[in-house]
């Protein structure tokens, strides 16, 4: 069997496999391996000799002339210069995950920022100031009474030559600070000081994330104007604890720093895009009702993506438990009419990308006062009516949308019923996820979790994806939007 060696690459393939695959979590060899399935898969001259993988590797990433729009496309959207000309002041604190700011730092500035860095003193147990200097390029400065650091630019400058201040990891102790207005070491007196916005990535173990102290500050640091990003939920680094804590990966740290600089790129602009998201809850009395386990993670994440490349995003979400995505206009309903009449008020758009688990049924009628339990009379019967069909009755509108999206959650047949909802529903692509057991429900499968693994269903065939979160996802399928949109004109 032939192998692929990645030394033997020329330094471009090289720089850019190397960036998609750090990007994507992989090796390098991995990320070739995919690359080439995809080339093999459909778009790329037959392989089968070394140098034709090699130029069906290049086509593929090359930023000109991909056969694979959303890979040539997110990786133009990644590419270095989103933050040229940048400062960034990242204060690192003393948590398991400050080796991840060493892979944050390379991000930043891969991306054309230039890092400055505190560390506290916790944080050098964790890290050397060695490695971050030598990732940053910069010197690391650590002590608030350090007479040669306050000399040549001292607390209050440090404070003020960044265009934005990123604490990674957030710890306990240095929100507390914050939230509290201490300033008692070179970190927390810099963070008092600033006239520049401030994003926190917390980072802590669950039970500390979820102490009513830290909840206090998290919640006053919001009202001061703090950023935050994350924390997400997974498995602990330390320990065999699982639940919400763990920082965010950095490329999403760099998309939160992105949106706030408002730096990247802006291939959506002029657009405007409908996206809808969460479930729909169908009210059976006036305090109960019939819902569904979407999260609306994977929906909002779609909205805040499509916004950051520029969209004018119109969300009509259902009911859920996170914020509305920054920089989009968010419309809240419960039910599905509701959501049908929203969405077919927000006409005519550019897009419309239909994420929301609508219910396909609701009560006939619900009853106006709470039914109450009878003795000896039974369980209420309840008759269900269909509701009404949003994509299909947005695909098949007069106004639809040039590029319509449809997700398809199903627990069997996945494909199946994916190619048959593209076609019934009048939808240009649909993305495919397997909601069944045993890549679930819940907070570590897709519905609920914040992983997901979809295909892309359309006339010209099927596109897997890799899991990946769901922002990651999101980016993709913003970029592929913006690809597909290159080509519709209006
Ligand atoms: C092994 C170890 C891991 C730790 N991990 C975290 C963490 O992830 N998050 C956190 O808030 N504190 C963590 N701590 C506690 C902090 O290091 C401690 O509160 C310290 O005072 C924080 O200082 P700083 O906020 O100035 O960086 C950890 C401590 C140890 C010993």
């Amino acid at each position: 069997m032939a192998s692929i060696t990645i030394r033997n690459l020329d330094d471009e393939v090289k720089d850019l496999l190397r960036r998609l695959a750090a990007e994507n979590d992989r090796s390098m060899e991995e990320q070739a391996r995919i690359m080439i399935r995809a080339a093999v898969d459909g778009q790329a001259p037959p392989t089968g000799r070394l140098d034709q993988i090699e130029r069906a590797l290049h086509d593929l990433t090359s930023l000109h002339g991909s056969t694979t729009p959303a890979i040539a496309t997110a990786a133009r959207i990644s590419a270095r210069g989103t933050l040229s000309g940048k400062r960034i002041l990242l204060i690192i604190g003393g948590g398991i995950a400050a080796y991840k700011a060493l892979d944050l730092i390379r991000r930043l500035r891969e991306r054309g920022a230039s890092v400055r860095v505190v560390m506290t003193p916790a944080a050098q147990e964790f890290v050397t100031t060695l490695s971050v200097g030598a990732l940053s390029a910069d010197h690391v400065f650590t002590d608030l009474f350090d007479r040669n650091d306050e000399h040549d630019v001292g607390h209050i400058r440090l404070s003020r030559e960044a265009d934005l201040l990123v604490v990674a990891p957030a710890t306990a102790d240095l929100m507390a600070k914050l939230a509290n207005g201490h300033a008692n070491d070179l970190a927390s007196t810099v963070l008092i000081a600033t006239d520049k916005p401030v994003l926190m990535a917390p980072a802590m173990n669950p039970r500390m994330w979820s102490h009513p102290a830290t909840r206090r500050n998290r919640a006053t640091l919001g009202k001061d104007g703090i950023t935050f990003v994350g924390p997400a939920r997974g498995e602990m680094a330390e320990s065999n604890e699982a639940g919400e804590g763990r920082m965010a990966e950095p490329l999403a740290i760099v998309a939160t720093v992105e949106a706030l600089l408002d730096a990247g790129p802006k291939p959506l602009a002029g657009r405007k895009i409908v996206v809808t998201s969460g479930p729909t809850h169908e009210p059976i009395d006036p305090v109960r009702y019939i819902a569904n386990r979407s999260s609306g993670k994977q929906g909002h994440a779609i909205a805040a993506a499509l916004a950051r490349l520029g969209a004018d995003v119109r969300l009509v979400t259902g009911p859920v438990a996170i914020a509305d995505p920054a920089g989009v206009k968010t419309t809240h309903v419960e039910r599905a009419q509701e959501m049908r009449d929203a969405v077919e008020q927000l006409l005519p758009a550019d897009a419309a990308v239909f994420v929301a688990a609508v219910a396909d049924w609701r009560t006939e009628n619900s009853a106006g006062e709470k039914i109450k339990k009878v003795a000896g009379e039974g369980p209420p019967v309840l008759r269900m009516v269909e509701n009404p069909d949003i994509l299909a009755g947005v695909g098949h509108h007069r106004q639809r949308p040039g590029l319509v999206v449809g997700f398809a959650a199903e627990t069997q047949d996945l494909m199946r019923n994916a190619e048959a909802k593209l076609r019934k529903k009048g939808a240009d692509l649909i993305v495919a996820n397997d909601v069944s057991h045993e890549s679930g429900i819940g907070p570590s499968g897709v519905m609920g979790g914040d992983r997901n693994r979809v295909r892309i269903v359309s006339k010209a065939g099927v596109e897997e994806w890799p899991e990946m979160t769901k922002d990651e996802v999101a980016a993709r399928l913003a970029a592929l939007i913006a690809e597909r949109l290159k080509t519709i004109v209006v």
